[in-house]
């Protein structure tokens, strides 16, 4: 692998409108799912052979900290990858801080990870990372006997050392948070007994469904007024196993709003994970009445998948209900820009998650949709959108955007500035290639108009 490392400039880009956009593409694999065959193929003996691995920047922070940690990763062609792990209870200690880059996945999992080991790991990232809360996942694992310090506020660098014995635990999960879940049972893949999460609403569960693929003794039970709990039996024995990573949902989203905002469109995006738990934004989508059809529906490595189409179409306003979030979590700036589009005043509340992300995405979107022209008020829990209307009024756009250091906000502005009347820029496209390296290449290959732009 070869280390994948920023430009060190910003790289700034436009967007303009320039008509419909048609073809179909493949985006590439789940970044969720990736980080988790990475990191748990360090958990079993043997080989555990990925196809559709994302080889974006963030997983391949996963891998080099794999390494790191004793295991080998090997790169056999794109997207292919073995690992050789070395099993529960074999991990050794890094020589040196791991760095994990804008990642909040590889930090936070791999505390769970590293920390059901008696071994004393550092994490450190960028700026970003840097911000972001981690005490979510230090409470839990000093619960379990890991001694976690980190900067005020528990904030990166972090160091985590784990105990000989380490203590199941029940806990419940305070914020809805797939990572925070995967953390508390990865550590308790080292403890001996029952670890048990309840959690407030249903996440993500592609940490349970591949590590019950790899022989883990794990149930779910879904709860009667909501949520769900989780047990997990310890001191585990795990499989190597053979993942096919499906196409990542949170990153088709961007080419499927872009499709349904700019008229005249028809994008495909082929072999997309539709896992219920991922799939809130086309929930949404749909009930603001987007022409969106799901073909070719199969199941593959315990995971729902379907080839995806969106055409161009009049979108409504909706208020999506607050306890869809988990199944959206990422997708909110994108549904904000279809809001924006919409007619009608879209509300958006519960989010208060979104303020602790890559960046502050509610201050983030509110900021760039009101210098494109969009009416929006920003609430501590979400954001209300005042729609343009669609076709007959686009968003006005002709603004630079501050993307602060977040993917998800560079991608988002990119595509509404295809739909504006004028032009849209992002003062930094490099955190694209944390989950979505080929993103400017695929959006250009189904005619939009793209290009690095001139830094002022
Ligand atoms: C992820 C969970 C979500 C999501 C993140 C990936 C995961 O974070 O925002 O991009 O892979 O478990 P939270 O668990 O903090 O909600």
């Amino acid at each position: 692998m070869s280390e994948h490392r920023h430009e060190s400039q910003p790289q700034p880009m436009i967007a303009r409108p320039a008509g419909s956009l048609n073809g179909t593409i493949t985006v590439p694999g789940d970044k969720s799912i990736s980080h988790r065959a990475a990191m748990f193929g360090l958990l079993a003996v043997g080989e555990t052979r990925i196809e559709g691995l994302l080889e974006g920047e963030d997983v391949l922070n996963s891998i080099a900290a794999i390494r790191q940690l004793g295991g080998h990763a090997e790169r056999e062609a794109a997207g292919v990858w073995r690992i050789n792990g070395v099993g529960i209870g074999g991990l050794r200690e890094a020589d040196t801080v791991l760095e994990m880059g804008n990642s909040g996945t590889s930090v936070r999992l791999l505390m769970g990870l590293a920390g059901g080991h008696p071994i004393r790991t550092t994490f450190a990232g960028d700026a970003s990372l840097h911000r972001r809360p981690m005490a979510r996942v230090a409470t839990p694992l000093a619960m379990m006997g890991i001694e976690v310090s980190g900067r005020q506020g528990m904030r990166l660098p972090i160091t985590v050392t784990g105990p000989a014995h380490l203590l199941p635990i029940s806990y419940a999960l305070p914020v809805a948070s797939a990572q925070v879940k995967s953390a508390v049972l990865l550590a308790g893949l080292s403890a001996a007994g029952i670890t048990e999460i309840i959690e407030p609403e249903a996440t993500r569960d592609h940490t349970e469904t591949m590590l019950r693929h790899m022989g883990a003794d794990i149930s779910s039970e879904a709860q009667p007024g909501g949520g769900t709990i989780i047990r997990l039996t310890g001191q585990a024995e795990l499989r190597p196993a053979a993942f096919t990573v499906p196409g990542d949902p949170s990153s088709a989203a961007f080419p499927i709003v872009a499709a349904l905002i700019t008229p005249g469109s028809e994008v495909t995006i082929t072999n997309i994970c539709i896992n219920p738990l991922r799939a809130g934004l086309l929930t949404c989508l749909t009930e603001m009445g987007a022409d969106i059809s799901l073909e070719n529906r199969r199941q593959a490595g315990g995971e729902a998948i379907a080839d995806i189409t969106a055409r161009g179409s009049a979108l409504q306003a909706i208020t999506p209900p607050p306890d869809r979030a988990a199944s959206m979590i990422d997708e909110y700036p994108i549904l904000a820009i279809a809001a924006a589009c919409a007619t009608g005043t879209t509300t958006l509340r519960g989010l208060a998650e979104l303020r602790v992300k890559e960046s502050d995405r509610l201050a983030a979107m509110a900021q760039g949709l009101s210098a494109c022209g969009v009416k929006v008020e920003e609430l501590e829990d979400g954001l209300v959108i005042e729609g343009r209307g669609g076709d007959a009024q686009p968003i006005p756009g002709g603004a630079k955007i501050a993307t602060q250091m977040d993917h998800r906000i560079a991608m988002s502005f990119l595509i509404a500035g295809l739909a504006a009347q004028s032009s849209v820029t992002i003062d930094d496209s490099r955190m694209i290639a944390t989950s979505f390296p080929n993103f400017i290449s695929l959006m250009q290959g189904l005619g939009a108009s793209i290009q690095p732009a001139e830094v002022s």
